[in-house]
């Protein structure tokens, strides 16, 4: 966490730190619950992050709220949020199934926008989770999981770049191109799927 960051968070800093943390070794360990293997392994990496101070005033203020941690802690629920980046679709569901049956958070809930992508082509799965807090009169903090196949990543990193820079020629087209390619993907990971499962049937 820079100095910045941990002047903003003021007394949840720590905690904040400790929190993601503990998610990540949960993580980690229902990934290798699954395996150890390798080649068999379900994420490609994991990736867990703070937001930082910056973005999050930009949300507080596009939201009406207070810039403050506090507002950001009772109001927002990825101050504190992972990434898993997974081979196959069907790891996402594999690993989703261990979140839901872990006793260290209450899954709030589940967006699903593989099954029901969102109109640009964004494709991923998010889990929103409740996990104790106990600092400074906050007892809970919300904290979001998003799952996504290397393809749905590459893209998502993509599209975040048209919608964060500006004065960008040809938008219509360049999201068009982005659509097509994120159906294209979602069709080549079914395929990847189906190939992998064969495979691994022998
Ligand atoms: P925010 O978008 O964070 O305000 O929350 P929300 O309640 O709208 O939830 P949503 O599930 O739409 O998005 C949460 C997070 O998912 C975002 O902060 C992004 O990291 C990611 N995300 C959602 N939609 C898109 C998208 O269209 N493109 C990209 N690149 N990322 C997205
Ligand atoms: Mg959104």
């Amino acid at each position: 966490m820079t100095e910045q960051d941990r002047l903003f968070y003021g007394i949840f800093a720590d905690k904040l730190i400790e929190t993601g943390e503990m998610m990540e070794h949960e993580i980690n360990k229902m990934l290798d619950s699954i395996s150890t293997d390798p080649e068999l392994a379900p994420a490609e990496h994991i990736k867990c992050r703070i937001k930082g101070s910056a973005s999050l005033r930009e949300k507080l203020r596009k939201n009406n709220l207070p810039e403050t941690a506090e507002a950001g802690l009772k109001n927002l629920s990825d101050l504190v949020g992972a990434r898993v980046i997974t081979h196959f679709v069907g790891d996402i569901y594999d690993i989703l199934a261990l979140i839901e049956a872990n006793g260290c958070w209450k899954v709030l809930k589940v967006k699903d926008y593989i099954a029901d992508m969102k109109p640009n082509g964004y494709r991923s799965l998010h889990v929103l989770l409740t996990l104790p807090f106990g600092v400074g009169g906050i007892d809970t903090i919300d904290t979001e999981i998003q799952l996504r196949t290397i393809a749905m990543d590459c893209w998502a990193s993509l599209e975040h770049q048209l919608k964060y820079k500006k004065n960008i020629k040809n938008t219509a087209l360049i999201e068009g191109e982005l659509k097509r390619c994120a159906d294209e993907m979602a069709s080549t990971d079914l395929s990847m799927q189906t190939i992998r499962d064969l495979i691994r049937k022998g």
